[in-house]
């Protein structure tokens, strides 16, 4: 399985906003989106053209766009955080959404939300979750699009545990993971460690 760390300095800066406990609500969603936007940057950077001719204002030459934009699909509450960044990288995109709650004993996704197009044959999916923990969202949100046919699967995380990269891997699904740090392990309670805390919360408040 292929895994990209994004340590950029402007991305570690930004992770570490998150990180910290005395970081509010609303500069813990400005420091989101802007890891966002650098997350998006490097998992597009393969990403097939296409190009077409085009005038500039002084010559011809050639233009270049995505070939295939992915569907979006935030994982609610926390991947809601993600989507401006997105979006503002690539407005063309469309979305697909997820809702699912960890339980907090089990630590196993209760889902109740799913809006998906029907068919994903041969589109290109990034699924928008901050966290990945266990794996077991992440995992859950993977089969229900692959099974509607999708087998290229991008996980934007800004945070993995090493448990929930390795649960991904031993899955065999058609995933590749774009993380801003891989941390040390995961707590009693399933949290990362060191962790951001819980990133649903930190942005919109606890539930
Ligand atoms: C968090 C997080 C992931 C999931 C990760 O969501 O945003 O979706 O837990 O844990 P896992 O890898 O062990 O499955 P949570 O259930 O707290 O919901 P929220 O986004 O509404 O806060």
């Amino acid at each position: 399985m292929d895994v990209r760390v994004v340590d950029h300095p402007l991305a570690r800066a930004r992770l570490s906003t998150m990180r910290d406990a005395r970081t509010d609500n609303a500069t813990f969603r400005a420091a989101l989106r802007d890891l966002t936007l650098m997350l998006i940057y490097e998992a597009t950077r393969d990403a097939p053209v296409a190009t077409a001719p085009l005038h500039t204002p002084v010559a011809r030459t050639t233009g270049y766009r995505l070939a295939n934009p992915p569907l979006l699909v935030p994982v609610l509450r926390a991947g809601l955080g993600m989507v401006d960044a997105a979006q503002a990288l690539m407005p063309e995109a469309q979305m697909g959404f997820v809702g699912l709650a960890r339980d907090e004993k089990t630590h196993l996704p209760v889902p109740y939300m799913e809006s998906l197009p029907e068919s994903l044959d041969g589109r290109p999916v990034f699924v928008l979750d901050p966290m990945l923990a266990t794996g077991g969202s992440m995992e859950h949100t993977i089969r229900m699009l692959t099974e509607r046919g999708a087998s290229d699967v991008t996980a934007i995380c800004v945070l993995a545990a090493p448990e929930g990269v390795a649960h991904l891997e031993g899955s065999g699904l058609p995933v590749r993971v774009v993380t801003a740090s891989i941390d040390e392990r995961l707590n009693d309670s399933a949290f990362i460690v060191p962790g951001l805390g819980d990133a649903g919360d930190r942005q919109f408040g606890a539930v």
